[in-house]
């Protein structure tokens, strides 16, 4: 088992939906939490939620803002000690038919989804591996692994986990660990958010209902948080939250492996 004691985590996203439950589960092992978002209301409820229980801090940071996320990093470690929990979760789910494509929704998407995490990453690393001490949580999606229609989520999200695979080839053996977190459906509030923050990428309000009955289907946002410890304690390069995606990616894995036998 993990020792958790002294660790301190960042979250992005932290305010709310997965991010706050992988902050919940944090702060049930007491762990030091530093909670990054947007959304400033959300991030004063969460901290009052969890200050009883941990030392919280939270810092108004939008990911794509490098100086901003330096900044944070290092009053963090200021204030609770070196960040040894990275978990790069901050995210929306942009979409567009392809006649609507715009270089405005490839940039906000790719920006917000892909970008964020590398900053978080670039942030975060030299100090890790600095300290030969650290575990990157990066959160893809399982429309990450096998293609969807929704092409901005799905390019952002399959490039998150490519990144992390990579990433951890890259630091096997230097202390720092990495993994990527490939949630199927998970019940959060992410396509009203998503439609609120960023009207111009948001889901049509006729396919809203399907899409969010979809995602109460899933498991809540704590039950993802502990998901999410067990697969770090474990050291697993991939977490999911469910099963939804598995007959997606055996099709996926035949599929390519039959491209592959039938190559000249
Ligand atoms: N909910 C799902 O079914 C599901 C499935 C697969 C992957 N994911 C991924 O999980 C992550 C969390 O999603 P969620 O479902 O908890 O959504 P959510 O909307 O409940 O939470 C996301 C949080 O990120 C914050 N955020 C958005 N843009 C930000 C930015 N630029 N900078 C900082 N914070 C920002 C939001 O304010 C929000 O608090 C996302 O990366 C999402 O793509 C979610």
């Amino acid at each position: 088992m993990r020792d958790w004691t002294g660790s301190v985590a960042f979250v992005t996203g932290g305010a709310r939906g997965i991010g706050l439950g992988i902050a919940r589960a944090l702060a049930r092992r007491g762990v030091g939490l530093a909670l990054a978002d947007v959304d400033e209301p959300a991030l004063h409820a969460s901290a009052e939620e969890l200050s009883g229980v941990t030392a919280v801090r939270t810092y108004r940071l939008d990911v794509r803002d490098r100086d901003g996320f330096a900044a944070a990093a290092d009053d963090a470690e200021e204030e609770l000690g070196p960040v040894d929990l990275l978990f790069n979760n901050a995210g929306i789910v942009p979409h567009s038919t392809v006649d609507e494509l715009s270089y405005a929704k490839w940039d906000l998407a790719l920006a917000v989804n892909l970008t964020g995490v590398v900053n978080g990453v670039q942030t975060f690393l030299p100090r890790m591996l600095e300290r030969r001490a650290g575990c990157i949580v990066n959160t893809a999606s399982g429309a990450g692994l096998v293609s969807d229609p929704s092409l901005l989520y799905a390019t952002a999200k399959f490039a998150v986990v490519g990144l992390s695979e990579s990433l951890r080839l890259n630091v096997a053996g230097r202390g720092v660990d990495v993994s990527v977190l490939c949630p199927g459906p998970v019940d959060t509030g992410i396509v009203a958010n998503t439609r609120r923050s960023h009207a111009e990428v948001g889901l049509s309000e006729e396919y809203v209902p399907a899409v969010e009955e979809f995602l109460r289907g899933g498991p809540s946002v704590d039950e993802v948080g502990e998901m999410v410890l067990a697969g770090v304690e474990a050291g697993q390069t991939w977490i999911f939250t469910g099963d939804e995606i598995r007959p997606h990616l055996e099709k996926r894995a035949a599929a390519l492996l039959d491209a592959f036998r039938s190559a000249p």
